[in-house]
Formats: structure tokens, C-alpha cells, sequence
């Protein structure tokens, strides 16, 4: 990372965490729809915007965040008193507040992905200078990564204990996990999938959160795809919160990304909201899946 975000990028991660208990016993009493729906047309749970209004008011209260925007409001919220001026050391931050919310109904795994850019929003992945997540599974943990590597933590009580340090993709790859109904895929990619399954080392994980099944990749190796649809070419996963920050996190561990055709994070950023098929795992199950869809 560049020293100029040493410093901010720490602080946006240590709020992530330190929210993370916070967020997890404010869960329980917020699981149920609102009549509202968030700019990618889901009707949101009053856990996704509680989390969102959260975020916002302790990710804005930092010095170096200048911009904050959320899958859950419209438009970026300017968070600084500079007006729009976007200066050096100025960082934007982009959240999916909760990724997989459907899943509290169930009561199964979700989690929180956090981007960090040095430009304004909308902008591409080859802005990030950091991303995180934060898994809530049976107990929390965070993933970060910048440009010293990928680091996992156990965030139970709000502060970061590292688990591993320079975490990377396992060599010999076991899981795959694929998004969006299988009638609707394109014929190529189920071609694709029908090649991963007829491997006897790899087995499904499919969780219903993305977070679940990326840190199911990052643990055992593998590949999760939410691919482009024939009902929606761009596929279901929002760019800016979603697609870019993992992208970014599998390639810092030795993966790789893909919207199809090249890295996730070569994506030109056009709308705030815009959707993109996202590919992530072990190098040579993405270059499988290009040459599948090419
Ligand atoms: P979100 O809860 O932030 O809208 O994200 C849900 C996403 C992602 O986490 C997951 O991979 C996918 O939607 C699941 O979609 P399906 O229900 O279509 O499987
Ligand atoms: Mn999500
Ligand atoms: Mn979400």
C-alpha cells in the first residue's frame, strides 16, 4: 500500500472489526423484510439498513474518509467538510453492509465486504488500495487484504488477532460454488460447470452468501462464479461492493478474477450500482472458465 494509506486504511479496518459485535447482537431483532428496496431493486431486511446507517455514521467520522457509499443507498454520501475537492491521502469506501442477508432468515452464514479506493466513486478496481470482509459464521473473522498480502483475524470481541498471516489460494483446489438458477445459465458456462463437476477432486459448496463461499475457496481452494445470466447479462453481483473487493482479495492471495474475459479489477466503472459476473479462485480453474466462455 502506498504509506500515504498506511495509516487511514488501519483505521477503516479496525472500525470494520470493532463493529463486528455490534452488528452481530443487533441481528436477532432485525430479520424481518421492510417494505423498502435498495438501487439493485432487493427488498431489504432491517438488518441492511441498520448496518448501512452504522457504517456510515463511524467509517464517516474518519479523518481519511472523504466518501461513503453503500449497495443499500443511492448515491455516495460526502463524509468530509472539503466538499468534493478529492485530495492526496483521501480515501473512498464502498460496503455491501451485509452480504447475504437472506441467509438470517435460515439463520446461516453472512458477512460484511468493505473496498477501499484512492478516487472517487464510482471508481476501478485498479484503485483499491485495500479490502476486507468480515465473515459471521460460527464465530466472526475478518479478512484483509493491502498490498503487504492477506491476512485472516479472529474479530470476536471487536479487535483484530491475527489467525494467519500471508494467506494464499491451497494449490490443489477442492470446492466450486455457482451462483444464478442453472436454466438460466448460458450454454457455455454450464459446459463449464459440467467440466468441474465430471472432476472427482472437486465437491459443491453453495452456500447463498458470497462471503460464506469465498472464504470456502480461500480455505480449501477452488472456484465460486456468479456468472453473467441469459435473464441478466451482467449477472447479479454489484462491482464496486462486491465484485472488485473480493477480486482483489483472490488475487492478493495468488488467484485469480474474472468477469468472463479478464481481471475483475480491469472493469470500467461506469454506474455506482452496475452488476458484473464475478469468476474468483485458483488460476487455473479461471483460465478453464475463459477459454470455456470465449
Ligand atoms: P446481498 O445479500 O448483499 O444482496 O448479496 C447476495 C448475493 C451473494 O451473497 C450471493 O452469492 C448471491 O447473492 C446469492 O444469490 P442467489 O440467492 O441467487 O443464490
Ligand atoms: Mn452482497
Ligand atoms: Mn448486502
Amino acid at each position: 500500500m502506498a504509506t500515504e494509506h498506511a495509516e487511514g486504511l488501519t483505521e477503516i479496518f479496525d472500525t470494520v472489526a470493532a463493529l463486528a459485535p455490534e452488528i452481530r447482537e443487533a441481528l436477532p431483532g432485525r430479520r424481518v423484510k421492510s417494505d423498502e428496496t435498495n438501487p439493485s431493486g432487493e427488498t431489504q431486511l432491517a438488518a441492511d439498513s441498520y448496518a448501512d446507517e452504522l457504517f456510515l455514521d463511524r467509517l464517516g467520522d474518519l479523518d481519511g474518509v472523504v466518501e461513503y457509499a453503500s449497495e443499500e443507498r443511492t448515491k455516495a454520501v460526502h463524509t468530509d467538510d472539503d466538499g468534493q475537492n478529492y485530495d492526496a491521502g483521501d480515501l473512498s469506501v464502498a460496503i455491501d453492509p451485509l452480504d447475504g442477508s437472506s441467509n438470517l432468515q435460515s439463520n446461516n452464514t453472512m458477512g460484511t465486504i468493505v473496498a477501499v479506493y484512492d478516487a472517487p466513486l464510482p471508481a476501478s478496481g485498479a484503485d483499491l488500495v485495500g479490502a476486507a470482509y468480515v465473515l459471521f459464521g460460527p464465530i466472526t473473522t475478518m479478512i484483509t487484504a493491502d498490498d503487504e498480502g492477506v491476512t485472516e483475524y479472529l474479530v470476536d470481541d471487536g479487535t483484530r488477532q491475527v489467525i494467519r498471516e500471508d494467506v494464499t489460494l491451497p494449490e490443489e483446489p477442492s470446492v466450486y460454488g455457482f451462483g444464478g438458477r442453472v436454466p438460466d445459465w448460458p450454454a457455455d458456462f454450464a459446459d463449464y460447470a459440467d467440466e468441474v463437476e465430471a472432476d472427482d477432486t472437486m465437491k459443491l459448496r453453495y452456500g447463498g452468501a458470497m462471503i460464506g463461499d469465498i472464504n470456502q475457496v480461500l480455505t480449501y481452494g477452488g472456484v465460486f462464479s456468479y456468472p453473467a445470466l441469459q435473464s441478466a447479462p451482467n449477472g447479479k453481483l454489484r462491482l464496486q461492493f462486491e465484485g472488485n473487493p473480493i477480486g482483489f482479495i483472490i488475487e492478493s492471495a495468488g488467484g485469480r478474477s474474472s468477469d468472463g474475459s479478464g481481471s475483475i479489477l480491469d472493469v470500467e466503472p461506469t454506474d455506482l450500482h452496475q452488476r458484473v459476473p464475478v469468476h474468483v479462485g485458483n488460476e487455473g480453474l479461471v483460465e478453464r472458465l475463459e477459454a470455456a466462455l470465449d
